[in-house]
């Protein structure tokens, strides 16, 4: 499949999908999210691929939502449309980790695509704001909901009112972000990580995804019924008897459903 607006490719059992828009610092078009959603359609299927990083350029991850392209919408246009969110979701409906790997800005939208993915991974240039407030709009891809949810009120409040930008090093200490590393390491250090999570049983890499989501999104009771439910049926599965078996031989796990 040729992409118009990214770069697909694998690395050992890691699928890489690259934002490729340089000219306008990878704005977020239709176009380009539903080639996001195709390209992880794919991967999801693909059973040699067990976890997937979204990477941006050196200067930027993604500078929000194509404002050209939406500048002239009326309320009609955004509302039958759904726009531009019609198709966002599929980043979390994958049910393969997905990894964001960043590097310079992650502004609106594009912060927004950063935190629907599993884990964040940054570069030490990385730059994340909810700025849409300096265009007459608001967040419109979950940024006032998961941003909250990361940050705390104080900071959403503050990132999302004010339009400034938040450095690596802030964001890390938010709970934003979880690594920070020096740029030229910074897509290294993601595909390593994946290729760990690749590594694991995906049954039990799927049940963990899962479970912490239930964590983010719904009441703690919930979360810990939904928590211990999983936990059970895990030992439904022949990889959690290799797992504690090669512990208990002193060797490594040859897990079965990679
Ligand atoms: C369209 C964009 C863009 C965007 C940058 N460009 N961001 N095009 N949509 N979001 C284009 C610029 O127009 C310019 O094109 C080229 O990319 C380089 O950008 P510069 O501004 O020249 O670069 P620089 O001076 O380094 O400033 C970088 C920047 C700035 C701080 C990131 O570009 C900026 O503020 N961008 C907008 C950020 C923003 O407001 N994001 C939120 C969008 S709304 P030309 O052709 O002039 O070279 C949003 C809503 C989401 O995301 C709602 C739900 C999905």
């Amino acid at each position: 499949m040729n992409y118009e607006n990214i770069l697909v490719e694998t690395r050992g059992r890691v699928g890489l999908i690259t934002l490729n828009r340089p000219k306008a610092l990878n704005a977020l078009n239709d176009t380009l999210v539903d080639e996001i959603g195709h390209a992880l359609d794919g991967f999801e299927a693909d059973e040699g691929i067990g976890a997937i990083v979204i990477t941006g350029s050196e200067k930027a991850f993604a500078a929000g939502a194509d404002i050209g392209a939406m500048a002239n919408f009326s309320y009609m246009d955004a509302y039958k449309g759904d726009y531009i969110t019609r198709n966002w979701e599929r980043v979390k409906t994958c049910r393969k980790p997905v990894i964001a790997a960043v590097a310079g800005f992650a502004l609106g939208g594009g912060c927004e695509l950063a935190m629907m993915c599993d884990m964040i991974i940054a570069a030490d240039t990385a730059k994340f704001g909810q700025p849409e407030i300096k265009l007459g709009i608001l967040p419109g891809a979950g940024g006032t909901q998961r941003l909250p949810r990361a940050v705390g009120k104080a900071k959403a409040m503050d990132l999302c009112l004010t339009a400034r930008f938040m450095d690596a090093t802030e964001a890390e200490r938010a709970g934003l972000v979880a690594r920070v590393v020096p740029a030229d390491k910074m897509l290294d250090e993601a595909l390593s990580a994946a290729e760990t999570i690749a590594g694991y049983s995906l049954p039990v890499v799927m049940m963990i995804k899962e479970s912490v989501n239930r964590a983010f999104e719904g009441s703690l009771n919930e979360g810990l019924l939904f928590e211990r439910r999983v936990f059970h049926s895990a030992f439904a599965l022949d990889d959690q008897k290799e797992g504690m078996a090669a512990f208990v031989e002193k060797r490594k796990p040859e897990f079965k459903h990679r």
